[in-house]
Parts: C-alpha cells; structure tokens; sequence
C-alpha cells in the first residue's frame, strides 16, 4: 500500500483558515452550537474551532455524536449512531462538521436525528466531499474540497483505525505487487 499526498498539512490549514474565516462572516456574534460527527471530524473541527475569532469563538458550544458504518474502505451500509448529546440544541443555531461526506448517509442520519430536537437551524461543514459517490442528498454550506472518487486518509481520517493522526490528507493506492 502506498500514500500519495492529496493536500498538504499547510493547504489544509489555509483552506480550514478560510473556512473559519466564513463562519465568522456568517455567524458575527452567535450562539453556535457545533457538533462534530466522531471519529473523522475530530481534527478538523478542532483547527476550525481554534480558529475562530474571539467573538464568536466565546459564544461556541460544542459536542460530538459518534457515526460508524466503514469497514476497510467499504461503506457498511447502514450508520449507527452511539452518542447522545449533552448539549441542549432546541431552538439553536447548529453546525455540523464532519471530515468527509462520501455517500452522504452518516450526515443524512445524522441530521435526522439533530431534526427531532428541534433546533431553530442547522448547517453543515465538511473538509473534503466526494459527491461522485452521493446516494443520499444532504445539503453542505461549508466545504473544504471536493475531491474525486479516491479513498483517503490523514488529518481524521482512517482506514481501519490508522493514518488519523496525519496532518496532511493522502490517497491510498495499492502498490503494484498488490494489483498483481
Ligand atoms: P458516508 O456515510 O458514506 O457519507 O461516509 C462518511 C463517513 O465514512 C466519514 O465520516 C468517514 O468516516 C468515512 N469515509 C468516507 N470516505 C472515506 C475516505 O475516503 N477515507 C476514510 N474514511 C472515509
Ligand atoms: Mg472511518
């Protein structure tokens, strides 16, 4: 198996720098709420929080909800959720970060789950999207990079538990012998 680097720890951090920069034009002084879908999002979201300026970063409440379905480089199909949330998002303003939506089923199941406390809106957010590989539709308002149907790994995402760790964010292909 063999890494390629897809994006550089510093173009991910200048993309997430951006993206940070848009909430605040966006948000100004609200009262977000973002929850990060664990274990991808958990970097990301991180950097992002990290980089908020201090007025919006001040009002921000965060948790996290727990969504698996991969298994290899395979979507398993159906996403769990094993998390409850600890923060009350009735009537609030929620972001939801995520590293990556492949087919868009653990944000779908995700938000649905989010839709029945009722929340007065919720967005979403993604470093890297793969909408080639779309089955359900899910809205995204902030995205990092669309990227083509590759699998990835780095900066939180994994393939079967390694590689999060990475800061930057490679492909994985098999080496020649493999294919062979
Ligand atoms: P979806 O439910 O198919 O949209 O996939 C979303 C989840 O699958 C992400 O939160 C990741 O955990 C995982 N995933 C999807 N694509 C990749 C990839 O290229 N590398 C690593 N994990 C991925
Ligand atoms: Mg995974």
């Amino acid at each position: 198996m063999v890494l390629r680097e897809l994006f550089s720890a510093t173009q991910v951090h200048e993309r997430v720098e951006q993206l940070a920069g848009q909430l605040a034009d966006d948000f100004a002084e609200a009262a977000l709420v973002v929850i990060g879908i664990l274990n991808g999002a958990a970097p990301f979201m991180m950097d992002l929080l990290r980089l908020l300026p201090t007025n919006l970063a001040s009002q921000v409440q965060y948790d996290f909800v727990v969504a698996t379905s991969y298994c290899g480089t395979e979507s398993g199909g159906t996403v769990e959720l094993s998390r409850e949330l600890s923060v009350d998002i009735t009537s609030r303003l929620v972001l939801v970060v995520d590293g990556i939506v492949d087919s868009g089923r653990t944000l779908d199941t995700v938000l649905a789950a989010l839709q029945k406390r009722a929340p007065a809106q919720i967005r979403t957010c993604t470093l890297l999207d793969k909408p080639s590989r779309r089955q359900v539709a899910v809205p995204i308002d902030y995205r990092g990079f669309e990227i083509d149907d590759l699998f990835v790994v780095g900066y939180g995402m994994d393939l079967d538990g390694a590689f999060r760790g990475l800061r930057h964010v490679a492909v994985v292909e098999s080496s020649s012998e493999e294919d062979e």
